[in-house]
């Protein structure tokens, strides 16, 4: 039933896109006419979650934004973290979206947008936590961390940091956080905050354990793509899109 109503858009978007994307007869740079493929891991609140059968969020709006600019149909692909850039790298997905961290690392494998919005890696800890401070993480400490995120693979490079445990989903490393298996969660600013809001008993240490920038990753050498997105989300910033998307779902405070 599900694949059903896919396919039902799936055509509807290719039908589409003799109207909209593809009548001008530019290439967009989409591996398929008409339909702009997102990559994501709906696991990351605020930018990319499950509400009900739907999944919404900040990331989620920009590309329906970028999208609907270039007159093309989003499509969601929800999976793992770690295969974002493969599927990127591979052209399963034209664009990978999900609060995804510029490393150089990453750079070698996929080119990125501009930013579009900055970010830090924080640490929660339980309220009692003998862990008040970065300088408390030592070779006695595990730290829980999702799988293959920056959290992952900056933790995992720190030799002050004793364990890493990885999760598939951040919920279920601040999961194994309130169960005690793991000492304190790495993860990111908003995320953080989502999760810390619906657990009782967790608090986020005031000094951050990194600063970071959130792009889009499409693949290398697909400058037609990159400057669409770009000269897309440049836009989306001058009119105010952007902010409102953001305002939406995160409250300044
Ligand atoms: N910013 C981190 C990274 O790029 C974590 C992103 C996790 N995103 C997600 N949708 N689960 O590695």
């Amino acid at each position: 039933m599900k694949k059903k109503a896919l396919s039902i858009a799936l055509i509807l978007g290719m039908v589409m896109s003799l109207t909209a994307c593809g009548s001008s007869g530019s290439d967009k740079g989409t591996a398929t006419p008409g339909v702009l493929v997102m990559a994501t891991n709906a696991e990351f609140p605020p930018y990319e979650y499950h509400e009900g059968s739907e999944i919404v969020g900040i990331d989620v709006e920009i590309a329906q934004a970028i999208a609907k600019k270039m007159g093309c149909t989003l499509q969601i692909e929800d999976i793992a973290f770690d295969s974002i850039i493969p599927e990127v790298v591979s052209g399963k997905a034209d664009i990978g979206l999900a609060g995804m961290t510029v490393t150089p690392d990453r750079q070698q494998s996929v080119d990125f947008s501009d930013p579009y919005a900055a970010s830090s890696q924080v640490v929660i800890v339980p309220e009692d936590s003998a862990i008040t401070s970065l300088s408390d993480l030592s070779a006695d400490s595990v730290v829980g961390v999702q799988t293959g995120t920056t959290g992952d693979i900056y933790c995992s490079d720190d030799d002050s940091i004793g364990t890493v445990e990885r999760y598939n989903k951040g919920m279920e490393a601040v999961q194994a956080l309130t169960q005690g298996k793991v000492d304190a969660v790495v993860i990111d600013r908003e995320p953080a905050k989502v999760f810390v809001s619906e657990n009782p008993g967790l608090k986020i240490l005031g000094e951050s354990y990194t600063d970071e920038d959130y792009a889009a990753a499409i693949r290398k050498g697909n400058t037609v793509l990159l400057d669409e997105v770009n000269s897309a989300l440049q836009e989306l910033t001058a009119d105010g899109t952007l902010d409102n998307i953001v305002a939406k779902y995160i409250s300044a405070n």
